[in-house]
């Protein structure tokens, strides 16, 4: 492996590979764990859970569903939380757990990294979390994120990603005096009006728009994965039919690269929005900084117009949100007698907090400093490459690949059913969810903590000692399936 490796993805995935073998994976019949195992993995949680257990039966009294988070994974109950610590976290009733989840992405660098905790710590002895007023750490990490990744040329800090995509779509919209917005079927830009459209499942476009007016994403539209072909003819309806503002994708596919893209898939995409008068976001809520310190785009080489922000930007810390790109772009958001045109507005009480900045300045400089994200894509390269020998040796028809520190372990293949089979889509959605809970329960049941079952991100602490520990427990997981002898 090279010293001189910038980005964390060592080599590029064969795309048309992967999308084969899920397909077959799609294809063929569920293989779920077989039920007498099921059991045992399931009797870890009534037997060593018991605190979890009470603390979030209690929950649901008070919280809709007893969780706050949409990750906090929840069959057959959710974990409480006591201790984080590196690559491990521990529940409150002592058990420990490999942490793949990563919070959802932020932290590359592990969890509760002191050199960071220690820049905050000195911080809000001197100023507290917030003032109102300007803090020198909002123009250090303005600064730093331009030293790093040149397209962006300003940077307005927000709340979260959710947050930054609407801001973004509104200055595209105030830029370009334009209407549409196309986003990349199945894809999750955070969960405004607008963006809860053709969500988790391509085609589905309002499935999941409930308590959301027609009006708030009538002019929202989404093309099927990996279709340019698609895009285009949107692109020239949309020509008379108010124009299109922007057109957002994730750089590594929807859903952090669970449906991947072609190599050239992003610059095909920006040549598009050259020739339609579109903006490009590249939304880099979870590629931003963990692929590298110059992000998707540097690895693309692609430079879109706007950029979303979220996770790693305050290292983990609260208020993780920000849109970065063109001056011109950006300077719609300009408060004061600065501004210049029309303002897109845009607000926020917590917004660029003290606390979040210096979080976010000093994580990236560590991250830079430890060449974290490289380090966490080869534990995420060894992590693959040994659920593929997993896979192999028990001949089973799973698939496991991944883009750098992101991997991917399809077992259910619910992420991969979309609206172009709708009767497969009606009649296999429940079961194969079901049986990614299932999966999700089992690893946790060997102190495996994943993203839904079936994706992981690994950080700087993830030694080969950790990865392989890893590997042996998804190996009694996954010698467990049905069909297995
Ligand atoms: C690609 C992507 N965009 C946007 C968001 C929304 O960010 P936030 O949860 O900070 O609102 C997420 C969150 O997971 C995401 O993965």
């Amino acid at each position: 492996m090279s010293t001189t490796q910038q980005y964390a993805i060592s080599e590029y995935h064969n795309t048309d590979e992967i999308y084969a073998r899920l397909k077959e994976l799609v294809a063929q019949p569920l293989r779920p764990i077989r039920r007498d195992r099921m059991q045992d993995f399931l009797r870890y949680f009534e037997m060593q859970c018991v605190r979890s257990k009470a603390l979030t039966d209690e929950a649901k009294q008070y919280i809709p569903g007893g969780v706050q988070h949409n990750l906090a994974f929840n069959y057959p109950f959710p974990l409480a939380v006591e201790k984080a610590c590196g690559a491990y976290m521990w529940d409150v009733d002592g058990n420990r757990y490999i942490d793949f989840l990563q919070a959802g992405g932020p932290t590359v660098l592990g969890s509760n990294y002191a050199p960071v905790r220690e820049k905050v710590f000195e911080l809000l002895q001197n100023c507290g979390p917030v003032t109102g007023l300007f803090h020198e750490y909002e123009l250090k990490l303005a600064q730093l994120i331009n030293h790093y990744m040149p397209s962006i040329e300003m940077f307005r800090m927000l709340g979260s990603g959710t947050e930054s995509v609407m801001a973004a779509i509104r200055a595209a919209r105030a830029f370009t005096g334009k209407k549409k917005v196309i986003k990349v079927g199945g894809a999750y830009h955070g969960w405004s009006d607008q963006m809860v459209y053709g969500l988790h499942v391509p085609g589905t476009g309002r499935r999941e728009a409930t308590g959301i007016p027609r009006g708030a994403s009538a002019h929202t539209q989404e093309f099927f994965p990996n279709d340019l072909g698609h895009l285009r003819r949107l692109l020239m309806l949309n020509r008379v039919r108010g124009g299109t503002a922007a057109v957002i994708v994730e750089p590594v596919g929807p859903e952090s690269g669970t449906r991947p893209v072609p190599r050239d898939f992003n610059q095909h995409v920006r040549e598009l929005c050259d020739e339609f008068g579109a903006l490009l976001i590249f939304d880099e809520v979870v590629t931003g900084f963990r692929l590298g310190m110059g992000s998707a785009q540097g690895y693309f080489d692609v430079k879109p117009d706007l950029t979303i922000f979220g996770k790693c930007i305050t290292g983990g810390y609260p208020m993780a949100g920000g849109v970065g790109g063109r001056r011109d772009v950006l300077m719609r958001f300009a408060a004061g007698i600065g501004g210049t045109g029309e303002r897109a507005y845009i607000g926020g009480t917590l917004s660029a907090n003290p606390l979040s900045c210096v979080a976010g300045y000093y994580a990236l400089l560590e991250m830079e400093r430890t060449n974290a994200a490289v380090i966490a894509g080869r534990a995420g390269d060894r992590l693959t490459r040994g659920l593929q020998q997993i896979i192999e040796k028990y001949h089973l028809p799973f698939v496991a690949y991944n883009q750098g520190s992101i991997v991917h372990l399809e077992t259910s293949g619910v992420m991969l059913l979309d609206m172009r089979h709708p009767i497969k889509l009606l009649r296999e959605l429940k079961p194969r969810k079901h049986m990614i809970e299932e999966m999700g329960a089992a690893y946790m049941s060997q102190g495996l903590i994943t993203l839904a079952g079936s994706r992981m991100y690994t950080s700087l602490v993830d030694t080969d000692d950790v990865i392989d520990e890893a590997l042996n427990r998804f190996e009694t997981v996954l010698s467990s399936v049905e069909g297995v002898t």
